[in-house]
């Protein structure tokens, strides 16, 4: 029951504060796809936020939620554009059913243009609390090669969210 590639969804993932969600959306406009942001379904099933979840549930209990509505998505969706979270590919299995039944896009930012997003990103995201910007860096980094394992890769630095979404576009041509 694996889909062809022509049916795949399309999986965006990459690290917290690159876009997914707004270049997933700008992607499933121009596709006429439907688009599915992950944690937003984690959110509506539980009724609560994701910091919500970390809070009162722990992050191995997130991990684990993380991954079971991830890999439903990615198995019973077809041709959607998903937005993955951004620690959801380090896990083993989620990244196998991404190659499975999606297409793997990973969005690329450098260090250097990253680092400037921090302030934007920070409040609602509980991995980066409580964490000096070195440790950002080592995450960032040590992300970055889970990232690039066996997928496209859109280096973004350069580019605007809509530019983003052409490219992505014309990956799938
Ligand atoms: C996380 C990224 C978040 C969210 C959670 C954990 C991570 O998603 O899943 O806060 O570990 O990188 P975004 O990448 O959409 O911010």
């Amino acid at each position: 029951n694996v889909p062809s590639l022509r049916e795949r969804n399309i999986a965006l993932i990459g690290f917290m504060g690159v876009g997914k969600t707004t270049i997933g959306e700008l992607v499933s406009k121009k596709l006429y796809r439907d688009f599915i942001d992950v944690d937003k379904a984690i959110e509506k099933k539980y009724g609560m936020k994701v910091p919500e979840i970390f809070q009162e549930k722990g992050e191995a209990e997130f991990r684990k939620i993380e991954k079971d509505t991830s890999i439903e998505l990615c198995k019973n969706e077809r041709l959607k554009i998903l937005s993955l979270g951004g620690g959801a590919y380090t896990q083993t299995e989620i990244r196998e059913a991404c190659m499975k039944y999606c297409i793997v896009i990973s969005l690329d930012l450098t260090w250097d243009s990253w680092k400037d997003r921090l302030n934007l990103i920070i409040d609602n995201r509980p991995v980066l609390q409580n964490k000096s910007m070195e440790e950002i860096e080592d995450l960032f980094q040590k992300r970055q090669g889970v990232y690039d394992l066996n997928n496209f890769q859109v280096k973004t630095d350069s580019m605007d969210e809509n530019e983003v979404a052409d490219e992505i576009v014309s990956l799938l041509k």
